[in-house]
């Protein structure tokens, strides 16, 4: 198996809800107009909390300084696991799952924090630029490591290091919605640009926002990633409603997704092993799951919710 290092830097942001008329302007072109930018890798999510925008630093140029900007202090890069088709892989699952006791299980051993960002594609795993020589030596056993550059795969190798860890229980939360995970041709994103537009930036009113902040039972939630030319989709099945059916694709088994949000506080950037506590059992049963963090919170995608809640509030 092959570990990629993506030629991307990425800074991890969030923006306040009541400042997001700031920002619609510079979206829009990250979003639609993508001649005009030199951004590879973005990723919006709109959460009850805010907006988590993770970007490439083409992308964060775009964006204007402001009191409604928060922006994470490091530089992040993106791992991706490149499985070999024929691998000897016994496990159907998909998602954060496949790669739960490879990548996820090492690096929270060694202390690494994660930040995940799952899309129908594949999975994302963020880890900070300054943990690379941790990650690459955590990880060159199990895998061949290459790095990209300029459109080049370089092999990688390196030293030595060792730990052990405690994690932390966090609280997590299981909104009604069911999601689900799609994709849609770049060619036609002009098509639902109007219902795009209106879904992220017009569709919750501060009253919608104020109810669920007290009643979590269904959740905003909504995500859209545009990463090296292709397009990824997390929605819930009212939002889905809004779209032509006829643009928007997923896996042929079509199947709907419920979500396990993890952090009853604000979980920050520095923790590790809260994917590993969730991916880890999900592995054991093999249970497939798609894993979103955001600025604030994490969020996990599982197709069998009712296993999870089994394996995860024991
Ligand atoms: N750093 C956590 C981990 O290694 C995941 C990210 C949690 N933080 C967040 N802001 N979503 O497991």
């Amino acid at each position: 198996m092959e570990l990629h290092i993506l030629d991307h830097r990425l800074r991890v942001t969030s923006l306040s809800k009541s400042g997001i008329v700031n920002f619609t302007h510079p979206l829009i072109k990250l979003i639609f107009l993508r001649n005009r930018t030199r951004c590879k890798f973005l990723s919006l999510t709109e959460t009850p909390e805010n907006y988590t925008v993770v970007l490439d630093e083409e992308g964060f140029k775009e964006l204007q300084p402001s009191e409604h900007l928060q922006v994470e202090g490091s530089i992040w890069l993106p791992l991706n696991v490149v499985s070999s088709g024929n691998a000897s892989s016994s496990s159907q699952a998909v998602g954060v799952t496949k790669i739960a006791k490879s990548v996820i299980a090492p690096l929270a051993e060694q202390h690494v924090s994660v930040f995940m960002l799952s899309t129908y594609q594949t999975d994302f795993i963020l880890v900070r630029e300054q943990d690379l020589s941790v990650v690459i030596c955590t990880l060159e056993e199990e895998f061949n490591i290459y790095r990209e550059v300029s459109g080049e795969s370089l092999p990688v190798q390196s030293q030595d290091v060792s730990n052990a860890l405690q994690p932390t229980l966090h609280p997590v939360l299981i909104p009604q919605n069911q999601f689900c995970v799609m994709s849609l041709d770049p060619e036609t994103l002009p098509s639902i640009a109007t219902t795009l537009i209106d879904v992220l930036f017009y569709s919750s009113s501060p009253k919608d926002d104020a109810q669920a902040n007290q009643d979590l039972e269904y959740i905003k939630f909504f995500s859209f990633s545009l990463i090296d030319g292709y397009i990824s989709l997390v929605m819930d099945t009212e939002a889905q409603r809004q779209f032509p059916a006829d643009l928007l694709f997923t896996s042929s088994s079509g199947e709907l997704w419920r979500m396990v949000r993890i952090g009853g506080q604000p979980l920050g950037f520095d923790e590790c092993g809260i994917v590993a506590q969730i991916s880890h059992p999900l592995a054991d049963s093999d249970i497939s799951a798609y894993y979103i963090s955001t600025f604030s919170f994490d969020h996990a995608l599982v197709s069998d919710v009712h296993s999870l809640k089994n394996v995860i509030m024991k």
